[in-house]
């Protein structure tokens, strides 16, 4: 049995009294107004779920109130009665989304019907927007968190940017700012959402390949080019093509990139002809560009060109304010994604993710959440389960052994945890196995790595080489690994 509220707009009181009987034996529940004025004040006073609204009312007409209810937003369905339809009415009416007209005098089984059909779409469409945010929100999907002034002033401008014309955008940030976030942001904002997104990361493909991938190839303009194949500007066209790691690209590529933007068309490898394209570039580093340029690895130009919409994201260590808002997030996110009930963080925990300075940004925050979560079986998030590296105190158990993991309950880097910071140094001098056992759900190499270059580096009092040698890498490769995962390189000793 139905029972939403219809609302019927008519100034003919024996047309809103059969009406409203009618409606009644349907199940519906009827609310009446007799000119367009006092229709608007009821649907401010209790919104219906169905209008029925006569063409001609003694104040406003019916179209009127039907674009005051459009401008507002509403989205209720309104159906139009009029006992003598003028094309321009239904016209206009149509174009302000009106779903139907019924003539009078009234047939109550056609109104029965239009009524029905009505409800159901606009339940239907109902269902589907929640859907669509449900969706949203469970993966996450480009939300970006944060109360910060500083993050507020940046989404208001990634919206404009979003929505302008713009043709280079240029993100900058430390890693784990969220620079790959915000590049889809702006994507999914654009009129271009429904075109592709393409990203490519330039520090991971050799200068030739990377080339052929962006501007494709014809058949036989090399030996390997057996076909022709279409680069990666051509398959973003009408969409965006994210850059990611601009800094790294060759300066032959940064040339031949400058001359794409200013013409707006390719040329593929061994091509004759140009090939208009339309796409909007996001470029993106964590290298400071400026200093690439005056250490000429970066071309001034190009620069320039990419730099014309700049945004700049800041490190997480400069917007405090942003740390408790997300850890909320991730927990509600975790919470769903491990099936855990997580009410929040104690305010101890909390006092040290506020203390600390998060070089991996709000990567480093994710990972540490997430891990916590993994571990906790209290109600709330206690700083025994946050790493090392936030609590500045090795963990202190009663376990002398790194312990085997309960079956499937925790990850490796929760597993770290559990040791002791005797077992650690045993662990990093190579003297020790511990017993790891991988977690259904997975984990995420890279947060055990850099939690041990973390761990030798503190152990060695940031002493670069001997920190190396406890993990038995390079120096090289433990500079490399620094540089990834944020740490402080300056201090070298
Ligand atoms: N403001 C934010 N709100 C919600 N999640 C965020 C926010 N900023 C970053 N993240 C999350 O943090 C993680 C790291 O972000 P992202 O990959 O965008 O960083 P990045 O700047 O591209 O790093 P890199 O330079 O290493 O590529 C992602 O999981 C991202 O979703
Ligand atoms: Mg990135």
């Amino acid at each position: 049995m139905p029972n939403e509220k219809v609302l019927i707009v008519d100034d003919e009181k024996l047309i809103r009294w059969s009406v409203r009987r009618q409606m009644e034996e349907w199940g519906y529940t009827a609310l009446e107004a007799e000119s367009g004025t006092g229709g608007l004040a009821q649907i401010r006073a209790e919104v219906p779920d169905l209008i029925l609204l006569d063409v001609r009312l003694p104040d406003l007409s019916g179209i009127e109130v039907l674009r005051e209810i459009k401008q507002n937003n509403l989205s209720i369905p309104v159906i139009m009665i009029t006992g003598d339809p003028q094309l321009d009415d239904i016209k206009t009416a149509i174009k302000l989304g009106a779903l139907d007209f019924v003539k009078k005098p009234l047939d109550f089984d056609e109104l029965q019907i239009s009524i029905a059909n009505a409800i159901d779409r606009s339940r239907l469409r109902s269902e589907r927007d929640n859907l669509r945010d449900e969706v949203k929100k469970r993966s996450g999907y480009h939300e970006v968190i944060g109360k910060s002034p500083r993050i507020l002033e940046l989404m208001n401008f990634v919206r404009k940017v979003a929505a302008s014309e713009a043709s280079t955008v240029l993100i900058q940030g430390e890693s784990g700012t969220g620079k790959d976030l915000i590049a889809n942001a702006i994507h999914y904002d654009s009129v271009r959402a429904e075109k592709p997104f393409v990203a490519i990361n330039c520090s991971a493909i050799p200068e030739t390949l990377m080339e052929a991938e962006l501007f494709g190839h014809e058949r036989g303009a090399f030996t390997d080019a057996k076909a022709q194949k279409k680069g990666l500007f051509e398959v973003a066209d009408g969409g965006t093509l994210f850059l990611d790691e601009i800094g790294e690209m060759s300066i032959y590529l940064q040339a031949k990139l400058l001359r794409v933007l200013e013409d707006q068309t390719i040329r593929r490898i061994g091509g004759v002809k140009d090939i208009g394209v339309d796409v909007r570039v996001i470029a993106a580093s964590n290298r400071d560009l400026e200093q690439g340029v005056r250490d000429a690895t970066f071309r001034q130009d190009l620069f320039y060109r990419l730099s014309i919409i700049p945004i700049f994201i800041p490190p997480l260590r400069h917007r405090k304010e942003d740390i408790l808002p997300l850890v909320e997030f991730f927990i509600d996110r975790y919470n769903y994604r491990f099936r855990k009930s997580i009410k929040g963080i104690t305010q101890e925990a909390r006092d040290l993710l506020l203390l600390y300075d998060w070089p991996g940004n709000v990567r480093e925050l994710k990972n540490a959440v997430e891990r916590a979560m993994i571990l906790e079986d209290a109600d709330f998030i206690r700083p025994t389960y946050l790493p090392i590296q936030v609590t500045g105190q090795p963990q202190a158990y009663e376990n002398p052994v790194p312990v085997a993991v309960p079956e499937g309950a925790m990850t490796e880097t929760a597993a770290m945890g559990s040791a002791t910071a005797a077992s650690w140094r045993a662990l990093a001098s190579g003297k020790m196995i511990p017993v790891l056992e991988l977690p259904k759900q997975g984990t995420s190499l890279e947060e055990v790595e850099r939690e041990l270059v973390g761990l030798a580096l503190k152990q060695t009092a940031g002493n670069q080489t001997h920190a190396a040698r406890l993990l038995d890498i390079s120096r090289d490769a433990l500079r490399y690994k620094m540089k990834k995962f944020g740490f402080d390189s300056d201090s070298e000793s």
